[in-house]
């Protein structure tokens, strides 16, 4: 309901990054600068619905996104949110990486004057979880701006914490200029609009219809094409936007922790959801894989262990010793007789895993189509798995039902004009949402030139959605599509290497207005992809790097180049 409230605003605002809205008219009203630097569009909504918060309070509200704001009105700025997400591997999104270069260069000015607050949104299974909120908020502070509220990181669940940072910083507010809050905050924020029924606080149980695998036999790999019912529901998503989806542990892992802890299950703990056994909840409301940053600080601190302490004082040491580690590695390295209440204070509340939609409803009607990747290795002398996507696996067969929500992604969306071609690289699962592209352009009326750079490990067992892609071809939905099978050859080939070898046509395309998009692994792939396009602005545009640089700053500033990855 509150995504809703939220996009009433922002329809009313259209396009424009920056937002004015007009407060009630009171020469005496404070004021306030909401900043955001958003990624998926998580944090301009948070910001959007703040600024309705804050106008609702009677402050006057100037809203804009960092790329769009000039920092020479730092100057006359009194109270200012920060709204930021944390992108990748702890850098800011595209958005926020001027703003929090200038505030951290020589030329940051004094900021003695200014009020502020930062909420951060972030994923806490990362180790540098919400550090461009925590840049933001050091940085402010460093340049003499008041903290009004402290900082608030949000983990991928951030509704509620959301709420709460905002009620306290408008509250703090309020309390500057003199002025108690009159008008109440009417319950939140979270205004139910007529027919949505289900979101992130309430979940939709998604009946599976159809599950695949996609990989043919003697395949390295194991993709599932899952199809979910949403009749019923009246949730509704565009290409582009992500599902979330609750797993659970597996009762292997369940069990061997409950051995490892010489814990029963029986026993009765109290979780946010109420009074549970043990064993309900360590299968369905915390994650025992992977093991994140704060489980191991928690831990740390409970058995008090130095080594523990000390891997924990070093980002490096600790991105080493994290990855392929689960809370039984760290019971069976450093033992503690855990109290079952205490064991579960440790963990990680189980949180959705966001898959990118590989369907549209234009042409699935009810049902939501995903593509998951199943995640399996060994390591610490155990096979392991991840949690959601062995749930979906494993667990969940036909008939069964799943927990799901819509993740909108404002900033993955296909171009607003129909005559802008779209080039798409997605290899792997990274595929997915350009199904979805390509069966909301199939019933279009118009449709602009398209392009698909796909990749995988071998192109007799991994060639994902193989046949629907030459059907589009055929149809001229889709205009060109290169592949990569990494695989199939001695030197390995990948999607990259396609969009090189193509350099002069993918350039001529860039400089016709084509819409750029990514999708997949965030680590390797995404960074490689984004040096190829370098190289061929470089190239084709016979510009330095520093230009080069720029023509893609540009083209990501006016959402010419789109990023959906993971
Ligand atoms: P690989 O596993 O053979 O290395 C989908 O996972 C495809 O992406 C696979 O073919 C995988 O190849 C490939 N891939 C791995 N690293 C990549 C990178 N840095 N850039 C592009 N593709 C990559």
């Amino acid at each position: 309901g509150f995504t809703q409230t939220v996009s009433a605003v922002m329809a009313t605002t259209g396009n424009e990054s920056t937002v004015s809205l007009n407060a009630i008219a009171d020469v005496k009203s404070e004021k306030i600068n909401i900043l955001f630097g958003s990624h998926t569009g998580n944090s301009e909504v948070l910001a959007m619905n703040l600024a309705t918060q804050a106008k609702e309070r009677g402050l006057e509200v100037n809203v804009s996104d960092m790329a769009s704001f000039k920092t020479r009105d730092l100057k006359t700025i009194k109270n200012l949110a920060i709204v930021v997400s944390t992108h990748g591997l702890g850098e800011p999104p595209v958005q926020a990486e001027d703003l929090h270069k200038y505030l951290h260069g020589k030329k940051a000015p004094n900021l003695s004057h200014v009020n502020f607050s930062v909420l951060g949104l972030g994923d806490s299974s990362y180790v540098d979880f919400c550090q461009t909120g925590k840049d933001f908020d050091a940085v402010l502070e460093k340049l003499g701006a008041k903290r009004l509220a402290p900082r608030q990181d949000c983990d991928v669940d951030y509704e509620e914490e959301a709420e709460v940072w905002q009620k306290v910083f408008l509250d703090a507010i309020a309390q500057t200029s003199g002025e108690v809050s009159t008008s109440e905050n009417q319950n939140g924020v979270t205004v139910p609009v007529n027919g949505i029924k289900y979101d992130k606080k309430n979940l939709f149980e998604a009946t599976i219809l159809e599950k695949i695998n996609l990989n043919a036999t003697g395949s390295s790999k194991e993709t599932i094409h899952l199809e979910l019912d949403l009749a019923g529901s009246g949730i509704t998503y565009e290409p582009g936007d992500a599902l979330g989806v609750y797993g659970s542990n597996s009762s292997k892992l369940v069990q061997a922790v409950l051995e490892a802890t010489n814990l029963e299950g029986r026993e009765i703990v109290i979780t946010d959801k109420g009074e549970k056994t043990l064993l309900d909840a360590l299968t369905y409301d915390y994650e025992l894989t992977p093991l994140s940053k704060t489980t191991l600080s928690k831990y740390a601190e409970l058995t008090n262990s130095t080594r523990l302490k000390k891997i924990l004082t070093d980002n490096k040491v600790l991105t080493q010793f994290l990855p392929g580690r689960d809370i039984l590695d760290l019971v069976e390295e450093e033992p503690y007789r855990f109290l079952p209440n205490e064991l579960i204070s440790v963990l990680r509340k189980n949180t959705p895993r966001m898959y990118s939609i590989a369907s549209s409803q234009e042409a699935v009607e009810d049902e939501v189509h995903l593509l998951v990747s199943v995640v399996r290795y060994n390591a610490f002398g155990r096979d392991k798995e991840g949690l959601c996507s062995a749930s979906l696996a494993d667990q969940f067969e036909v008939d069964d039902k799943v927990k799901v929500f819509v993740d909108k992604n404002t900033r993955f969306k296909l171009p607003k004009n129909p005559d802008a071609p779209i080039i798409m690289v997605g290899p792997g699962t990274g595929i997915a949402p350009f199904r979805a592209f390509m069966q909301h352009l199939e019933v279009s009326e118009k449709r602009a030139p398209s392009w698909l750079f796909f990749g995988d490990r071998n192109f007799t067992t991994d060639f994902l959605y193989q046949t629907e892609w030459q059907q589009y071809l055929k149809e001229g939905v889709l205009t060109k599509v290169d592949v990569a099978f990494s695989r199939d050859q001695a030197n390995k080939q990948y999607v990259q290497h396609r969009m090189l070898e193509n350099s002069k046509e993918l350039y001529y395309w860039l400089e016709n207005g084509a819409h750029f998009y990514v999708c997949g692994d965030a680590k390797k792939m995404a960074k490689d992809v984004d040096l190829a396009l370098k190289q061929i602005i470089q190239q084709q545009g016979g510009v330095t790097l520093e230009k080069a640089e720029e023509y893609i700053k540009n083209l990501q500033l006016s959402n010419r180049y789109q990023a959906d990855i993971y």
